[in-house]
């Protein structure tokens, strides 16, 4: 599936603006400057279809990817949070946008919640966890960046990141490690959501 067409769908500023719930969806949601957008482009096997950059609150809309065609699911690249010089009525915003999304897709089968390997679990992140056991929306934890740090490290807040899922309703045990730059875990991840798309 991921060898075959994808394309970029639309940019949802506000819920007004999101497609209609006609496939089954996937969602990226982490810390801004995390990694998504570049997971995005490594599993799909292109370079620049989700927007990179090294300024943290690059992305700050919903963003749709359909994959085959026909149309068999789509990606959605979520808003950045925890971004420090980000203004408070743009936090507050973010947080209504993404709590209503969660609430009411019916079609969102999972979300990956991608977590720096440098950083680990965060204070930010237990927000958007919260916010997925309420809304009930299955998820997993997927460690970005991992050829960043050293081996033994990594294994650390691997199993950090896996004692905190593991005391999480809606989260799945078992984290996946992966780096855009080292292609490590992407098979994995990209049998992750196929297999949660299925
Ligand atoms: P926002 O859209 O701002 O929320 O950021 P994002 O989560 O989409 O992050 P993005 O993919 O734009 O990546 C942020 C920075 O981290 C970029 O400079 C990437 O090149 C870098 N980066 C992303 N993934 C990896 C990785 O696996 N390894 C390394 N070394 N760098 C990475
Ligand atoms: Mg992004």
């Amino acid at each position: 599936l991921f060898a075959g067409p994808i394309a970029f769908l639309k940019s949802a500023p506000t819920l007004e603006f999101i497609p209609e719930p006609t496939v089954n969806e996937v969602a990226f949601a982490g810390r801004s400057n995390v990694g998504k957008s570049s997971l995005l482009n490594a599993l799909t096997n292109r370079n620049s279809l989700a927007r990179t950059s090294n300024t943290p609150g690059r992305t700050q809309e919903l963003n749709f990817f359909d994959v085959g065609n026909p149309l068999a699911f789509r990606l959605v690249d979520m808003p950045g949070y925890g971004y420090a010089k980000a203004p408070k009525d743009l936090v507050k915003k973010w947080r209504f946008m993404v709590n209503d999304f969660l609430r009411g897709r019916d079609v969102l089968k999972r979300a990956l919640v991608l977590i720096d390997a440098r950083h680990g679990i965060k204070e930010v992140d237990r927000d958007i966890l919260e916010m997925l056991d309420k809304a009930a929306v299955s998820y997993r934890m997927v460690i970005t960046k991992a050829d960043k740090i050293k081996a033994s490290e990594l294994v650390e807040v691997t199993e950090a990141t896996a004692v905190e899922a593991r005391k999480r309703p809606a989260a799945h045990p078992e984290i996946l490690v992966t780096s855009s730059e080292t292609g490590l875990g992407i098979p994995e991840l990209r049998a992750a959501v196929i297999e949660a798309v299925r």
